[in-house]
Parts: C-alpha cells; structure tokens; sequence
C-alpha cells in the first residue's frame, strides 16, 4: 500500500471512529475509558524510554536477517541500531497502551511474535514480575540487542527466543494448555499473519487477548484483520487503526468497534 492510500485510509478512520459516546457495550465501554485513552503515567515508562533514546543514539551497525515482509523503509541488510529503534519499534503510546492492557488484564503468560530490539516486549513484562513473558525474534543479531536491553532493566520474567515465528510456533503451542495473551507484531503479511491467527486461536480461553499490530499497513493486512473479526471465536474486536485488539469472552456480541487513540 503507498503512503497516500494509507494516509486517506487513517483520515477515513479519523472520520469513522467513535469515542466512548458510541460504545454500548459496558466491557468495552469500560475497557475504553479506563485502559486505551487512560493518561496515568507510570514510573517504569520513564525506564523503558530511556532505553529508547540510547537506542535512538546508537551508530552501531548490525547485520538484519529478514524473516517477514520487510522494511517500507530500509530495506539494507546492514542497519544501524539507532536506524532500527527509529523505524521499526512501536513508539511510546502503543507500548504504554500495551502496558495499560496487561496491567489490567492481568494474563499469567504473553507470547509476542516480534522482538525487535525489546521495547514492546519490556512494556509488556513491566506491569508484573510473576507474568511470564516468551518473546520471538528471527534476525540473531537484532535478538542479541533485545537480550542486552532486558538485561540492562533487570526484568527477569521475559524469555527471549531466537527462532523463526513459523520453527517456533507448533513446538511452542504443544506444550501450552492455552494462551492468555498474544501480541502479534512480525512479518505482516495475510498469509503468514492468518496461519499464526490460526495456529494461536486453537488455545484460547473466554479471557484470552490478542493484539495485532499494523491491522492497516498493506492490502493484505487489512483483508487479514477482516477475516480475523469473522472467525466464530471472536466476540468484539476494537480496531484503533494501527493496532487491532481481539476478544474471545463469550458473555460479549459480535460487534466490531472503530475507536479514537
Ligand atoms: C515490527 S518488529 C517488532 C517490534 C517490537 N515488537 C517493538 O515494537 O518493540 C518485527 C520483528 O519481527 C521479526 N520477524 C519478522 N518476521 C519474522 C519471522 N517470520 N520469524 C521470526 N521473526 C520475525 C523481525 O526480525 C523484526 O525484528
């Protein structure tokens, strides 16, 4: 998808999206008021990004092996650290969004596809020490950075893995009874994002979230998140345009909310 397209797709959003007022459902009312808009700032934001604007600093170059759909914007395989913290991470405000979702949901177990260089998987492990973190990165060298970031903060719940998502993912799922949370945030294309969906979606509970990242980033991504919605599984979905969260709890309709972040 070019730029242009996903501009007039985000003013489209911007248009269609609903704030609390448009929400009648009192979970997600809730949910909305109390998780994805709440302001609170925590102490352990203030850690994560400062890891960050290091990151942004560092001239470092270190070889990408690419497993997924790639850089719209480098697409070398030689980056520097500095480079990917830049493009590739999500910035503060979906983390913090991330952190404000466990913090809430409490799940014992994440799984996130997607290391990078650990900023996601650090929000997500911050809110509770006894939540057990397993997180994924194809490119060895990118995971070296991760595991050096985890270090440095001294969290010591997060499991790096340093696998292929499509390697990792049935050895991983044989051995879970089920999974409580997911963020998927690697190699945004239909197929492989669908065959993960697929994959994840046979050991949810009524609690279980999942949180797809770039749910409008290409074509393809966005017939992904169509399809996802449909699966008999879900219940309500809330789409805030960059990322995607997914409900499985039984007592919820079928609804499909658009919501301002
Ligand atoms: C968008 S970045 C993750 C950003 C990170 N979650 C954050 O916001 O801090 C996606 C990462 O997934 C990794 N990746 C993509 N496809 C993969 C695959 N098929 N197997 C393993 N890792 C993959 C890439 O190497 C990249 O580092």
């Amino acid at each position: 998808m070019n730029k242009l397209k996903l501009l007039s797709n985000y003013l489209n959003y911007l248009i269609k999206s609903d704030n609390e007022h448009g929400i009648h459902s009192p979970f997600i009312y809730e949910f909305y008021n109390d998780v994805i808009v709440d302001k609170t700032p925590f102490y352990v934001y203030y850690d994560i990004e400062s890891i960050r604007a290091k990151l942004l600093l560092a001239n470092l170059e270190i070889n990408i092996e690419d497993h997924g759909a790639g850089s719209k914007v480098n697409s070398s395989t030689t980056r520097k650290i500095k480079d990917v913290a830049k493009h590739t991470l999500k910035s503060p405000k979906y983390g913090q969004l991330l952190f404000r979702i466990v913090n809430r949901l409490k799940p014992k177990t994440i799984l996130e596809l997607g290391t990078s260089l650990g900023l996601s998987t650090l929000y997500l492990a911050a809110s509770n020490k006894n939540i057990k973190v397993t997180t994924v990165e194809g490119c060895p060298n990118t995971a070296k950075v991760a595991q050096v970031n985890f270090d440095k903060i001294g969290f010591k719940n997060i499991e790096l893995v340093n696998d292929t998502f499509d390697h990792f993912l049935p050895h991983f799922l044989a051995q879970q009874k089920n999974l409580d949370f997911v963020f998927f945030d690697g190699n945004h294309q239909q197929e492989a994002t669908l065959n993960y969906f697929n994959l994840c979606v046979e050991k949810v509970h009524n609690e279980t979230v999942f949180v797809f990242d770039d749910i409008h980033w290409s074509e393809g991504m966005t017939a992904a998140w169509e399809q996802i919605k449909k699966h008999p599984k879900v219940t309500s979905t809330i789409d805030l345009f960059f990322v995607g969260i997914v409900f499985f709890k039984t007592n919820l309709s079928k609804e499909n909310f658009v919501l301002k972040f």
